[in-house]
């Protein structure tokens, strides 16, 4: 059987149209813990009592308790090689655009520059009485409730369950996933809608998926056509060393 990265870099160098969508996953290897499986956040907070926008309408002290927490691991973040190695495939010309569900920033840090932020930024926040934005960096998240020079609640720039996919994203989006001819999948257990949906809207189109993960999703046996099972950080560095070799290659033959 041919080994899953040189497949994976072959298809990617002949492709037209390589899209990646990502998840928390990619940034595990950061220090920012996943929303899933053991050690993730949802085994720590309940999401409908935490992630949901009417708990953060009726007790918004208590969800800023977590987002407390999660502010000072993602702040103090950096980029893995995960995240650079997909800057780097943008750079090469291969990778048109990134869709992520993350909130952290860390593809922009890496230096990518199409990012779509499928549900929303933790980089901004919008006071929910006179909507003035403000940038994380300008407000105390060590006081128990963050708030507006009005006095009304800050709210981060997240989707929330219950809130809506930010329209712009959610168009560019589904339109990647429709001109995509790959579509790269890397650290999401597949499991929220409609990010979720992407990856199955590009094979219907004709895409052939290649997923990275440490697990099987429910993509996998569906429609994953290439899965590298193993950490975003150590598969992503070597799929782009396979890439360069095989267009050294290319001109070494030429
Ligand atoms: P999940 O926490 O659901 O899934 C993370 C996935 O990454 C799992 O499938 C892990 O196996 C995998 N994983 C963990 N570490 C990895 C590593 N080092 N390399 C590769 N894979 C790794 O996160 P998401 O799928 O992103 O939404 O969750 C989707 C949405 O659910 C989030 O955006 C968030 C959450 O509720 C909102 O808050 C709206």
């Amino acid at each position: 059987m041919k080994d899953p990265i040189k497949e994976a870099a072959s298809i990617i160098r002949e492709s037209k149209y390589l899209v990646a969508l990502t998840g928390a996953g990619i940034s595990v290897e950061s220090g920012i813990p996943a929303f899933r499986g053991s050690q993730g956040l949802w085994d720590k907070y309940d999401p409908f009592e935490y992630a949901h926008i009417s708990s953060f309408y009726n007790n918004p002290k208590k969800v800023w308790s977590m987002l407390r927490e999660l502010y000072r691991i993602s702040l103090n973040a950096k980029p893995n090689p995960a995240h650079y190695a997909l800057s780097r495939l943008e750079e090469m010309g291969f990778l048109k655009a990134i869709i992520t569900q993350n909130v952290d920033g860390l593809h922009q840090r890496a230096g990518s520059k199409r990012v779509i932020e499928f549900h929303g930024s933790g980089e901004t926040l919008t006071c929910l009485d006179c909507r003035k934005k403000y940038k994380i960096y300008d407000v105390d998240i060590n006081v128990p409730l963050p708030k507006c020079s009005c006095g009304g609640v800050l709210k981060p720039d997240i989707v929330f369950f219950g809130e809506m996919i930010p329209p712009e994203a959610l168009d560019e989006s589904m339109n990647l996933a429709r001109c995509a001819d790959v579509f790269m999948v890397v650290g999401t257990s597949a499991q929220v809608y409609p990010a979720a949906g992407l990856p199955i809207m590009a094979k219907e189109r004709g895409a052939r998926i290649i997923e990275i993960n440490l697990e099987l999703t429910q993509l996998t046996s569906s429609i994953t056509d290439v899965f590298l099972q193993g950490r975003a950080g150590e598969i992503l560095p070597l799929l782009v060393g396979e890439i360069l070799k095989g267009n050294r290659s290319k001109v070494d033959n030429s």
